[in-house]
């Protein structure tokens, strides 16, 4: 007879309790209500009404209701293809080289089945996001550490997004034979930058000369307020060996749709279908079909550009509040995240942090005085690090600025109630 019955697999106990729910129930229970939550990386407002109404025909149609296609629904498909050819220099094919997900991060799980054996190993950056993580290790992937130093003077002065940077020959000695993939991001989360063309060049060529497989999440990709170059678009060579990752959620402000979709190369594309159909059959129908819809009427509504305006002048309304205050903070090249130092706020000595923040780093004991004191939430980035890295970021948080205006402002009033504890 089985004797502890309701043990739970490796994969799942064991796990610290994750950030998200830490930083959801101390806002929740905070004495500040309602609180202004710029911690998770949702948005505060509704997509444009081109897609919501698309959305709401979407569901008036009998087969948008039933099973989509594992691969997709053709017209997203088509939709994506023809959204994405130009910028890749190339007919993308709606049939072979594109296939449907839900949500990026359940597409990136997709990729990591479909091409990880236990034992293989995926080189990661750090900062990460944090479900890279469990979506390599339950195929049974080894995740390798690879860090982005962050800028010589980022506490005491604000810095651009773009001087967090990687050492090329760090990268090139966390590769093994087991090496198989590595992931990429950007726009990056949570840091904010775009990686350059030379910096994605250097990247490709050690993926190129060991054939590792590249895994690109430019989730953010409409979010860029620099030039922004796909790591496929450098070379056949390269295209070869990259998955390209997006998502509806993040593109049209509807994170809860969870559509998303993986473009690359018949032989890579293939293998992701597969195994996306052994995770989940199909994606969500309806919402597709608004996501295709979105794609279709997105250029002649302006709407790419107009996010793209409206995004970048939210980051610089919210930031202002830093400039006031003397704290600097690193400033975004793409994305809708911003991190903020905040070594010269002095927590009082004597605060009462309950026990599961108290064990934690000082971004951690940071979120939760913020919360409690100013009601306004934001992300500990430690938790994007691993242990021995986790220093890095200990003075920093992260702030979602994907919220209305009034919110913003609302943040920024809040967060004036910091100038009695800093500190110079
Ligand atoms: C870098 C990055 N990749 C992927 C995702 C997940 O995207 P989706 O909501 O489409 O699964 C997120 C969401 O926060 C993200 O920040």
């Amino acid at each position: 007879m089985i004797q502890e019955p309701f043990k739970p697999a490796a994969r799942v106990a064991g796990q610290k309790q994750d950030v998200w729910t830490i930083v959801n129930e101390a806002a929740a229970a905070s004495p500040i209500q309602p609180i202004v939550n710029m911690g998770q990386g949702f948005y505060g407002y509704n997509p444009p009404a081109f897609v919501l109404d698309a959305a709401k025909q979407a569901l008036e149609k009998v087969d948008c209701n039933q099973y989509s296609p594992t691969k997709g629904r053709p017209r997203l498909k088509k939709a994506i293809a023809a959204a994405y050819s130009p910028f890749f220099g190339r007919e993308i094919d709606p049939e072979k080289e594109v296939t449907i997900t839900t949500g990026a991060n359940e597409g990136m799980l997709s990729a990591f089945m479909a091409f990880l054996e236990a034992g293989d190993e995926v080189i990661l950056f750090e900062p990460f996001f944090d479900q890279y993580i469990s979506n390599i290790e339950m195929p049974g992937g080894k995740v390798v550490y690879v860090p982005l130093h962050p800028p010589k003077d980022g506490a005491t002065k604000t810095t651009s997004a773009s001087e967090w940077t990687l050492d090329m020959s760090e990268l090139e000695k966390a590769v093994t034979d087991k090496t198989r993939m590595i992931v990429l991001n950007s726009p990056h989360n949570p840091i904010g930058k775009v990686f350059s063309k030379q910096e994605l060049q250097a990247i490709s060529d050690i993926c190129v000369k060991h054939n590792i497989l590249i895994l690109s999440d430019e989730v953010y990709d409409r979010l860029y307020y620099v030039p922004f170059t796909r790591i496929a678009t450098l070379s056949p060579e390269v295209a070869r060996l990259t998955l390209t990752v997006g998502s509806g959620g993040k593109n049209f402000y509807c994170t809860g749709w969870r559509v998303g979709w993986l473009i690359g190369p018949e032989h890579l594309i293939k293998y992701v279908s597969a195994a996306h159909t052994r995770i989940c059959y199909s994606s969500v129908s309806p919402l597709q079909e608004a996501t295709a819809i979105g794609f279709e009427k997105a250029d002649e509504e302006g709407f790419w550009e107009e996010s793209k305006r409206a995004m970048k002048g939210k980051m610089d309304r919210f930031n202002q509040v830093w400039d006031e205050l003397g704290l600097p903070y690193s400033d975004p090249e793409g994305g809708y995240f911003v991190l903020a130092n905040l070594s010269k706020v002095q927590l009082p000595a004597d605060y009462p942090f309950p026990a599961h923040v108290a064990s934690r780093p000082r971004d951690f004991k940071l979120s939760w005085f913020l919360i409690k004191e100013l009601g306004v939430a934001a992300i500990p980035p430690t938790e994007f690090f691993t242990d021995a890295n986790a220093h890095i970021v200990e003075d920093w948080l992260r702030f979602a600025v994907c919220k209305n205006d009034e919110v913003l402002e609302d943040a920024k009033e809040r967060l004036r109630g910091l100038r009695k504890y800093i500190r110079e």
